[in-house]
């Protein structure tokens, strides 16, 4: 993927105007030097949404959302980073450069680019013909309202139509001088020994989008029924369609999924289009194949929890649960909902309001893996050989579960359901994991990549041990040590952040001028204090290394080319220290005191280091052999005078 360089994004981040911005989507109101709104991220009836235009962020005093202009357009359109930036550049004019690519995939990118167009300028075709011919507005319009679709949604889905002719479009995409290789590629045009002919001749068409909007292909569908021809006619795969790796509707459906924090999963385009009309917009389809992991990643960047609705007939059961497994071991939480029999969620949809629709689904949703036990149990009978597949069945979706506890509590469920031993059944479960013991591996070594990310603290055990194996107390002191510790770095971030190029000594004969950044550089620097995961490393590295103005410092990290970074800097630059009543009376305000609040953040930031050092070495301590434990004695003596110190220069408190 080509990446936007430096000065393009440079330019887009002067450009920006975060009221604009965000004004496209919340009504804004003056208030004092802020903006305020009602929050797009959470429901509110009493706006606690604020923008700061000359700090140029926002941020939710209610659910706590805060960003530049970008984490908010990354945020309520669901979109990467590049994308938001992309969507950004086209709002404020701004040509896009990307960074240089290889000849390669210059070339590459030169087909893909030209596929898009094709298929937009096909699509707009398309929906041209629905609209404003007299055979489209006849045939393919008059086909879309029999269905019961408004004009409204077909605009949304960007319906459209193609005619019975079978070189109309051959024609007039070649007469304005598009190429048959890309036309051909796409799809949208195969090739006889009389010319180019349509592939979707006389069907109407459903485009299919990527994430960010852009058409990666089209399904078409035959009008009268005719046994001869599928009913439909889909784009074949290319460099920009994998079917594998798309989702139908789920550009119109992610803010909602997002803010619903539910996916409905159903079948076919007309079960989406239905729904989304019917107003229950958090609804994607796999298209009729089986769902693949890469739709089952897709589908949990926006959320965790998915409905699965089918048609009430055997067929729709059993191939609905094809795929879940995949859903299951993805760590997703699946619920499934049959619908009345004779029903599918189009014709559901047409009948019912979004409001009864979602009361259907709540009333009639199971758990997946009750649902699967139930549906085979009744299946099998009292026949031994079908009761063992069953078990085996169960127990496979069962043992994909990532989370253990989770996993623990179907096995105890199953069991009961069953009416056999939790014991077998969990013999079972661990003979399907041995199986898989490599992705297991694989997997946990991502969990804790994704974690670090996260900034979630993953404390470790003691000489190796997990955590688990160490007794709970100790867990449970190690933990709040690794929390509280977590909290000091935060101060020191916040510090930074807040009051970074603040001076704390002004300049003199003796030197330069000092700042809030230079102190903690210097008191932190000494002792080799390295924060606890990456993003915050980062950040504090980039803090005491920024020179220039407080302004000027809060510009760059609130609109820092990482978003993460952006995002958290907008956290703890707009929240406020709370201090506790003693730190009240010491210090009176923060800024009044800015030297002594200074080294108290540090100094409390090394006592939360100097304390878990000492802990760390009491458990080793436990099993030391003699010499390691005279050692350790006399690195414990060390950090007690330091923490002796410490504490002195806290006030005595601690
Ligand atoms: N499908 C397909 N090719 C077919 C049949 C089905 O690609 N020959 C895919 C389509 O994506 C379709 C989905 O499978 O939307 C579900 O199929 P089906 O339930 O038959 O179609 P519906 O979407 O329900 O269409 P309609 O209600 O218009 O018959
Ligand atoms: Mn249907």
């Amino acid at each position: 993927m080509a990446m936007i360089d430096k000065d393009t994004v440079d330019r887009i981040f002067s450009a920006i105007r975060i009221e604009e911005v965000v004004g496209d989507y919340v009504s804004l109101h003056r208030r004092g030097a802020n903006l305020i709104g009602l929050c797009p991220f959470h429901n509110e009836k009493t706006p606690s949404f604020n923008v700061n235009p000359a700090r140029g962020i926002y941020k939710c005093f209610g659910c706590g959302h805060a960003g530049n202009a970008v984490n908010f357009i990354m945020e309520i359109e669901q979109e990467s980073y590049p994308d938001a930036l992309r969507r950004l550049a086209k709002k404020y004019g701004i040509e896009i450069k990307e960074r240089e690519l290889t000849e390669e995939q210059k070339i590459q990118q030169g087909v893909r680019e030209s596929l898009f167009v094709v298929n937009e300028m096909a699509r707009d075709w398309f929906v041209d013909e629905l609209h404003n011919t007299e055979e489209g507005r006849n045939i393919g319009l008059a086909y879309f309202r029999e269905r019961g679709l408004s004009d409204e949604v077909i605009r949304t889905f960007q319906l459209g139509y193609s005619p019975e002719r079978s070189d109309a479009l051959s024609h007039a995409a070649q007469k304005k001088g598009y190429k048959e290789e890309y036309l051909t590629k796409a799809g949208l045009c195969g090739k006889n020994d009389r010319g180019l002919y349509d592939r979707f001749h006389g069907r109407v068409i459903y485009p299919v989008f990527s994430l960010s909007g852009r058409v990666v292909a089209f399904g078409g569908r035959i009008l009268k029924k005719n046994e001869k021809m599928a009913k439909y006619v889909n784009s074949p795969e290319n460099e920009i369609y994998h079917k594998s790796n798309e989702l139908y509707g789920l550009y119109q459906a992610k803010q909602s999924i997002a803010r619903e924090n539910r996916c409905y999963l159903v079948e076919g385009y007309m079960d989406v289009i239905s729904m989304h009309q019917s107003g229950v917009k958090n609804v994607v389809a796999s298209s009729g194949t089986s769902l693949t992991t890469g739709q089952v990643k897709l589908i949990h960047r926006f959320t965790e929890n998915v409905t699965v609705l089918y048609d009430g007939d055997a067929a729709g059961i059993h191939a609905s649960v094809r795929g879940i497994d995949m859903l299951l071991e993805e760590g997703l939480n699946i619920r499934v909902v049959a619908l009345p029999d004779g029903e599918d969620p189009d014709s559901f949809a047409q009948k019912h309001n979004a409001a009864d629709f979602v009361a259907y689904i709540e009333e009639h949703s199971v758990d997946f893996i009750r649902f699967k036990t139930d549906l085979l149990r009744q299946e099998a009978g009292s026949d031994p050989v079908k009761r063992a597949q069953l078990i085996t069945s169960v127990v496979q979706s069962i043992s994909v579960i990532p989370d253990l506890v989770v996993r623990q509590v179907y096995l105890q469920e199953c069991a009961r359901q069953l009416g056999i031993s939790e014991l077998v059944l969990g013999n079972e479960v661990i003979r399907l994991k041995q199986g898989r013991m490599i992705t297991e591996e694989e997997r946990r070594r991502r969990e804790a990549n994704a974690a670090r990310l996260n900034g979630n603290r993953q404390p470790e055990g003691e000489n190796g041990r997990s955590i688990e194996e160490n007794s709970k107390e100790t867990k449970f002191d190690i933990q709040r040590q690794t929390d509280k510790l977590f909290r000091e770095e935060t101060n020191v971030l916040r510090l930074l952040i807040k009051y970074g190029s603040e001076v704390v000594y002004p300049a003199d004969e003796s030197g330069d001028e000092v700042t809030v950044s230079d102190v903690v550089r210097e008191e932190l620097t000494t002792d080799g204090i390295k924060f606890n995961n990456d993003l915050y490393q980062r950040m504090y590295e980039e803090q005491i290394a920024f020179r220039g103005t407080q302004k000027e410092r809060q510009r760059h990290f609130f609109y820092h080319d990482d978003p993460d970074m952006a995002r958290l800097s907008v956290h703890l630059g707009t929240e406020r220290y709370v201090l506790n009543s003693s730190q009240k009376q010491q210090y009176g305000t923060v800024e009044e005191r800015l030297e002594d609040w200074t080294y108290h953040v540090i100094y409390e930031l090394k006592l939360a280091v100097v304390k878990q050092l000492i802990q760390q070495r009491q458990e080793e301590m436990k099993t030391a052999d003699e010499t390691r434990q005279m050692e350790l004695l006399s690195e414990i003596a060390t950090y007690n005078e330091a923490k002796k110190q410490l504490s002195e220069e806290l006030g005595g408190r601690n």
